[in-house]
């Protein structure tokens, strides 16, 4: 008997990047003991067209056009009514469009997508949720919780996969979810559920069955720190639109953020605040990363940053007191470590400010990660106001990226930032030279900077 010829590749479960060899250290994101083994069948080439487009979710097979002659059609979307999960999801769901939500055990996926089923069962769409980690009993009294009616929505407790694309050939629905991707397992394939073979021969087949039939299709992936489990990583080349849950879980916020998006904007940013029934749309969420304390305490700064396609007002603080270790500790919690050595090297360069025998430690206050570089010039500002026990003045407002030269570089959309810190009652704002509004903002003066230099000494006046 003629034996199948077994493929193998590796796949890396912190990145999903692959390679033909297996390596103690992964070649993509440089993570160790990362590399777990992936059997391509060479026999699935028949089953499933060419194996590499199953594997990445394209769609079926056909002739080869001309693309002046394809129509391109805008795709009608289907409204949730869940104005931040469609504002996050590019402004509501897509036929055929495949998402991967991603977050830690406990945040809230599976709360926010059984509310948004509900919304979409009133509103008379189709919705199949399958679910491989709690009984059909489980969900029910979350549905109770939630205090939703009920009828309507089809439920699954199911972990095979064969049987899941039966249920979903038979049932026919617009709106799958799959809670979680890591709970599946194919027959067909003899590794744990959760490993990342698994994981990615279930998503590639189910993407496959929603391209083809039209069905948008939500995965849950839980994210995972010890590798055991292939992380939602894996996933994010397949599928068309990857969000992650933010935001710690001793605060009530919770935050989604857009991090890719065939279907809309980027870090796009939906925020909700989960209460007793379930998460709610926070609307109007420029003011919730401010710390309560009344008055200006050394060592924090108000900045703006502009998260998608909305300004959010966040607190950075800073604390830097005197080490007793040889080498000094840098801390940061929602901002990049790396950038925040950087800083100081900036900051002791350009002006005069030395922190080698200090610890730093920055933090951007209720569990907000901010990315963007114009969180420097509140960085610094926040580090010298601890350095010298001192509180910047009443209502002011930063934002500016800044660079080696000690320069104080601009940043997308200024005046959008400016208009919602003048909105919220700030009256004064240190930003860089080329941010400078043309037109006067009422209430809000102005102070626009070249320099770290300048920046330092208007704060401080
Ligand atoms: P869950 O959606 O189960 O998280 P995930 O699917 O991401 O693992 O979230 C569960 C948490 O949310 C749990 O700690 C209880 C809390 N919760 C509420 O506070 N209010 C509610 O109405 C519900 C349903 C859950
Ligand atoms: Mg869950």
């Amino acid at each position: 008997m003629a034996t199948k010829k077994k493929k193998v590749e590796f796949v890396c479960t912190e990145c999903g990047g692959t390679t033909i060899k297996w390596a103690g250290r992964c070649p993509h994101c440089g993570e160790w003991n990362t590399l777990k083994e992936f059997v391509v069948e060479s026999g699935s080439a028949s089953r499933f067209g060419t194996d590499k487009h199953v594997r990445q979710g394209l769609v079926s097979a056909s002739e080869v056009l001309d693309l002046g002659e394809v129509q391109a059609q805008e795709v009608p979307r289907i409204i949730t009514g869940f104005d931040e999960f469609d504002r996050v999801m590019g402004g509501g769901l897509v036929p055929g469009g495949v998402a991967l939500i991603g977050g830690d055990p406990g945040i809230g996926k599976s709360t926010l997508l059984l509310q948004v089923m509900f919304k979409l069962v009133r509103s008379g769409v189709k919705a199949l949720y399958v679910s491989g980690e709690e009984s059909a009993g489980q969900i029910a009294m979350r549905a109770k919780r939630l205090g939703v009616e009920p009828n309507g929505l089809r439920l699954m407790s199911e972990i095979q996969l064969e049987k899941i694309e039966a249920a979903m050939l038979a049932e026919n629905p617009q709106f799958v979810v799959i809670d979680s991707i890591q709970t599946l397992f194919s027959d067909g394939l003899d590794s744990a559920p959760g490993s990342v073979t698994q994981v990615r021969e279930c998503s590639a087949r189910l993407t496959r069955i929603a391209k083809t039939a039209g069905i948008t299709l939500i995965f849950v992936g839980h994210v995972t720190k010890d590798g055991a489990l292939a992380g939602p990583r894996v996933l994010e080349h397949i599928v068309d639109t990857v969000l992650y849950f933010e935001g710690d879980t001793h605060s009530n916020f919770r935050l989604i953020r857009a991090f890719k998006n065939r279907f809309g904007a980027v870090n796009e940013l939906g925020v909700f605040a989960m209460t007793d029934r379930g998460l709610r749309g926070v609307s109007n969420p420029s003011a919730i990363f401010l710390s309560e304390h009344k008055g200006n305490v050394p060592g924090s700064v108000v900045m703006v940053t502009q998260e998608g396609t909305r300004p959010l007002l966040v607190e950075i603080q800073a604390l830097v007191d005197m080490t007793h270790l040889p080498s000094p500790k840098r801390l940061s919690v929602g901002l990049d470590q790396q950038r925040l050595s950087m800083l100081l090297a900036v900051l002791h360069r350009h002006a005069g400010l030395a922190c080698f025998d200090q610890d730093v430690f920055v933090n951007a206050v209720g569990g907000v990660k901010i990315t963007e570089p114009a969180a420097d010039l509140a960085v610094l500002l926040a580090i010298q106001s601890s350095m010298r026990n001192r509180a910047l003045s009443e209502g002011l407002v930063v934002f500016g990226e800044v660079g080696l030269a000690g320069e104080i570089r601009p940043a997308p959309r200024g005046q959008e930032r400016l208009k919602e810190a003048a909105k919220l009652g700030f009256a004064k704002a240190i930003i860089p030279r080329a941010n400078a509004p043309k037109q006067p903002i009422e209430g809000l003066e102005v102070i626009a900077v070249d320099r770290l230099t300048d920046a330092l000494a208007a704060a401080f006046d």
